[in-house]
């Protein structure tokens, strides 16, 4: 790992995210990083340095204090706009498509957050998740009946037979995207997904018109979905015209910046089962232990959403409204900081012995011990969802194929190495 010394506010060096040798062994590599100091300098696919914050409580405590902000133009006194070009480059995308994610809900503070976060609450209501449990489990089944076809001398791609299409259906149904468009929108998923090649400046410019459509097809017919609610929100919004509740108020760039999200964001959800069936696939012990027992779901799910945390770090950095310490280190009004939730997932001041895989550890502060949703008020808004989806397609998996094995070493599986980021997995070949 290469360090280099800057001495900056006392911190032990300078961590490249980026080091080849990080990204070999990143989870022994971000403990040792935790067990250095709570905060040290680090820099990532080419940024300014920022604070990394790797220990669990120090993690968890910046996710709740609001004394911290997504947008640093929201620093008072600060007055950059860093966040703009921050997202062209992150999103590949043309300058005149950056305002729908700039009023994103991943990207707004105080009130435009609260607000955008209510609509997101009124559509994804416990109500809808549970409602889905069916569809997610007919789902599941169709496509495990079909992994034998899709094998090739018996191995088979989980990752693309199973978690991908799985994870994108559920998004479509959520949103409601209709049967006849989902091949399209499969492509765009697929275009935008961090490890693709494909050129995501060409998908805006299409994925945007066709989601102005599809709102304009369900205001002339409602249906049960998400893009309803919110045309219904807004509808509602207009009538009570300036008496209206602010909470109620959505613009159409919202709307679609909104649709967006959650409609494309099912790949951490794809990882969740992709890095599941690994997990159970190298612990056979461990997949005996669900195969005997579909009870042990809720809990397998939480122990594997700690174990391989899907989102490495929150996607958002977040920016110190004012002088202030993590961990007794002095952090300065204006400075970013990164949250590296793998880390946090892995701290043995929070869990014991963290290397170990154990579907039945307990969460110590039940219901949720880990981080992998973030905590605070900017908490997953699919969490319930992703829990649902990764029970059910976990436990159907091993009920199906109880001696799931990898079909290559785990040395040989294959990983995207992008900057500053984790190795995400690209291929799950197993055999059933
Ligand atoms: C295993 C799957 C998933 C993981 C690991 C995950 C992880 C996360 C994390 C860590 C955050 C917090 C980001 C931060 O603090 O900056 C977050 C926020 C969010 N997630 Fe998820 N997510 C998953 C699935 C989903 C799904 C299925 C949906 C939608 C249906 C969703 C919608 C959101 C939204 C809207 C936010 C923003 C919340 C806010 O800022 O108020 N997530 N997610």
């Amino acid at each position: 790992m290469s360090v280099t010394d800057t001495g900056h506010n006392g911190a032990a060096g300078l961590v490249d995210m980026d080091d080849p040798e990080l990204m070999r062994d990143p989870y022994r590599g971000y403990s040792r990083i935790r067990e250095r100091a709570p905060l040290v300098r680090a820099v990532m696919a080419g940024s300014e340095p920022v604070w990394l914050v790797t220990r669990y409580a120090d993690v968890k405590g910046v996710l709740t204090d609001r004394r911290f902000v997504v947008d640093p133009a929201n620093v008072p006194g600060a007055g950059q706009d860093g966040l703009r070009e921050n997202l062209m480059r992150t999103h590949r995308m043309p300058q005149e498509y950056v305002d729908f994610r700039k009023v994103g809900i991943n990207t707004t503070d105080g009130a435009d957050h609260a607000r955008l976060r209510g609509h997101v609450r009124h559509a994804l209501t416990a109500r809808r998740v549970a409602g889905l449990r069916t569809r997610i489990t007919e789902i599941t089944e169709a496509l495990l009946d079909r992994l034998p076809e899709a094998a090739e001398d018996g191995v088979v791609d989980l990752l693309h037979a199973f978690a991908y299409p799985l994870t994108m259906t559920v998004s479509c149904e959520l949103v409601g995207v209709p049967e006849t468009d989902r091949s399209r929108w499969f492509e765009w998923h697929k275009a935008i997904n961090p490890t693709s090649d494909a050129d995501k400046a060409a998908v805006w410019p299409e994925v945007i018109p066709y989601v102005r459509g599809l709102i304009e097809r369900r205001r002339a017919e409602p249906a049960d979905d998400l893009i309803t609610a919110l045309i219904r929100a807004q509808a509602e919004a207009e009538r009570a015209g300036p008496d209206a509740d602010d909470a109620q108020r959505i613009t159409e760039v919202e709307m679609i910046s909104l649709i967006l999200t959650l409609g494309l964001t099912s790949q951490q959800t794809a990882h969740l089962v992709g890095g599941g069936a690994l997990a159970l696939a190298t612990h056979p012990d461990q997949l005996a232990l669900l195969r005997d027992d579909p009870e042990l779901a809720q809990r397998a799910v939480h122990e594997i959403l700690r174990w391989c945390t899907p989102t490495v770090m929150t996607p958002r950095v977040r920016y110190a409204t004012e002088d202030l310490e993590i961990g007794g280190m002095p952090v300065r009004k204006g400075e970013a900081v990164a949250l590296l939730l793998v880390a946090a997932d892995w701290d043995p001041r929070e869990f014991d012995d963290p290397e170990r895989l154990d579907l039945t550890r307990e969460p110590r502060r039940p219901p949720e011990t880990h981080l992998a949703f973030g905590a605070g008020p900017r908490y997953c808004s699919g969490a319930a969802l992703a829990r649902l989806e990764g029970e059910i397609a976990l436990t159907a998996l091993v009920r199906r194929h109880p001696r799931l094995t990898l079909a290559v070493p785990p040395s040989d599986l294959e990983y995207a190495e992008l900057p500053g980021m984790w190795r995400i997995l690209m291929t799950l070949p197993v055999r059933l």
